[in-house]
């Protein structure tokens, strides 16, 4: 049983006792999809300018970004087909948004589908291929791969990397980022230093989604550079950095504590900069 908790724009979330930590950032559930994942993908000027957009959902959990992006795309472009996978593994969180009723602000055709893909974890219609991938998103993002499926926006939303470090992985990352078309975008709220170079040894390049109020700034990747806000010099610095280390999973089986063990003992012996004195210079630079 999940409980609807409230955020500052008015959407409401649920609280993981699994990962002790909420689905979304307090600032808002419905803010969050919109300006950390539909935006920066750029979806409303890929509605205008394809009849086909491809979309997968890395941690579907309520729908909020599936939502999300549905009713921007179609807003724009309401003949425009989709096509999405979403890989989540635990089942009772989508159906629990759908029976609390949290997915309520978004149009009545958007969550009719998302009931479907709850329920029977498939929808084919006109506009819409969507498919519910069920289990560990490390196994079951090879079957995207397997289906060649090229995405043009990939939403990236694990819980945080420490909690949850084995979605974040250099290893993981590789096979994401090989479902990532040509000229499509890698999208997630993490600006750690850790995710971004795991996501640049994958092959990306990166930048940084702008943050808004109080919120950090996220992350946009794509393959050829093209087209992104660039790094601040102090983000540039933080992966120069032990916090930079990537988290590891040479199997994609570890469980969370052996993924977090292996990233300290590396980082106990690197040689490379602490991240507690380049959070010092930074600080100490903002303050004088
Ligand atoms: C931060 S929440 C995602 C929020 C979601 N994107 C939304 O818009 O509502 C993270 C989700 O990852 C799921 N999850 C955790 N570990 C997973 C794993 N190994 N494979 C697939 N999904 C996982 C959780 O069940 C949870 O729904």
């Amino acid at each position: 049983m999940f409980t609807p908790q409230p955020t500052d724009d008015g959407s409401y979330t649920f609280y993981s006792e699994e990962f002790d930590e909420l689905f979304h950032s307090h600032s808002g559930a419905k803010q969050e999809a919109q300006y950390k994942f539909i935006e920066p993908c750029q979806l409303k000027e890929k509605a205008k300018n394809q009849d086909n957009i491809k979309i997968l959902d890395i941690c579907y959990g309520l729908g909020y970004n599936t939502a999300a992006a549905l009713d921007n795309i179609w807003t724009i472009n309401p003949n425009i087909k989709i096509e999405l996978l979403a890989l989540e593994n635990d089942i009772n969180v989508c159906l629990e948004a759908i029976n609390t009723k949290l997915l309520n602000d978004f149009s009545e055709t958007t969550i009719n589908y998302l009931k479907i893909l709850s329920t029977i974890y498939k929808v084919q219609d006109k506009n819409l291929n969507a498919q519910l991938l069920l289990g560990d998103a490390r196994q079951t993002i090879q079957t995207v791969i397997q289906n060649e499926f090229k995405a043009d926006a990939i939403f990236l939303d694990p819980f945080s990397p420490p909690k949850c470090p084995q979605l974040w992985t250099v290893n993981f990352l590789k096979f994401v980022s090989q479902c990532l078309n040509k000229n499509g975008y890698l999208a997630t709220y993490s600006c750690a230093a850790s995710v971004r170079t795991s996501l640049q040894l994958a092959g990306l390049k990166i930048g940084a989604t702008r943050s808004i109020g109080r919120r950090s700034p996220g992350t946009i990747a794509n393959w050829n550079g093209e087209n992104l806000p660039p790094l601040s010099q102090q983000e540039r610095e933080h992966l120069q950095t032990r916090a930079s280390i990537p988290y590891r999973d040479p199997n994609l089986t570890d469980m969370a504590d052996r993924i977090r063990e292996r990233r300290q003992k590396e980082q106990q012996t690197s040689s490379l900069e602490p991240s507690s004195q380049w959070k010092k210079r930074w600080f100490h630079s903002q303050t004088t």
